[in-house]
């Protein structure tokens, strides 16, 4: 009972805290830090997960319907944005799961694609493909230092599990090179990616962006620039 009536406020309070911007979003401060945590504990789809459960979801086929035709248009957006602002150059794909994104962008060509994930499971297939220019991995997002400058960084339904996305983002900017682009993209019916959007877009120059809508779905596909200064003063 008391449990039940403990959820349903911190259901409310999380609602407020998205709906009224409390704070500096995505977590800053410790109303942020602990909507935050209280997300992560009721094991909500859109927080950061455990490298272990990761691994048993993509074990058990939970994330292999990404590949399938009702995802296909925002894929290609995302690869049409790779490609024209990437110009066939290096690209780091953070959260690139089993290779979804990779597999339809090869053909367009590169001359070096990383990939990194927390799961072990879902890099497994893609290790095949690992060569001079090719290179997946396993990695925490969270704490990752990239080796050298890329022209594309992109973040593919990802960033939104990192615990600190937007100081992330800003880390990541780092080993862009110059006049290079971070693209995410972000499904429109989750609160938290909205939220951690919304603040990506304070830090950096939005360059570009497009909505996509297959069936009921929606997603943006969004083009960050590094702005001027990029630091975030929370
Ligand atoms: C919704 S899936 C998207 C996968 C892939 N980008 C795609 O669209 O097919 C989110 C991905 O982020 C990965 N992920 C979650 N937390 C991560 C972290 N801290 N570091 C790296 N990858 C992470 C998951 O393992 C998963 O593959």
């Amino acid at each position: 009972m008391l449990a039940t009536i403990r959820y349903h406020v911190w259901r409310r309070l999380r609602a407020a805290y998205y709906a009224f911007a409390l704070a500096r979003l995505p977590f800053g401060g410790p109303l942020g830090r602990a909507i935050s945590d209280w997300e992560c504990a009721q094991g909500f789809g859109d927080s950061p997960k455990a490298k272990s459960t990761w691994d048993a979801e993509y074990g058990g086929g939970r994330w292999a319907y990404m590949g399938r035709q009702p995802e296909l248009a925002r894929y290609w957006t995302l690869i049409g944005f790779m490609d024209t602002f990437g110009r066939g150059g290096e690209y780091l794909d953070v959260g690139c799961g089993d290779g979804v994104l990779f597999e339809r962008f090869k053909r367009l060509g590169y001359q070096r694609y990383v990939g990194i994930d927390i799961s072990d499971v879902a890099i497994e297939k893609l290790r095949l493909y690992n060569d001079n220019r090719t290179a997946f991995f396993q990695a925490d997002g969270d704490v990752h230092e990239p080796t050298g400058h890329f022209d594309v960084i992109v973040f593919n339904e990802s960033l939104y599990y990192l615990r600190d996305p937007v100081r992330s983002l800003e880390r990541y900017a780092e080993s862009l090179k110059p006049g290079g682009f971070i693209i995410v993209s972000t499904y429109t019916e989750s609160r938290r990616s909205l939220a951690v959007l919304r603040e990506a877009k304070r830090a950096f120059e939005v360059f570009e962006e497009a909505q996509t809508t297959q069936g009921p779905m929606s997603w943006l596909c969004t083009v960050l620039k590094k702005a001027e200064s990029t630091s975030l003063a929370r």
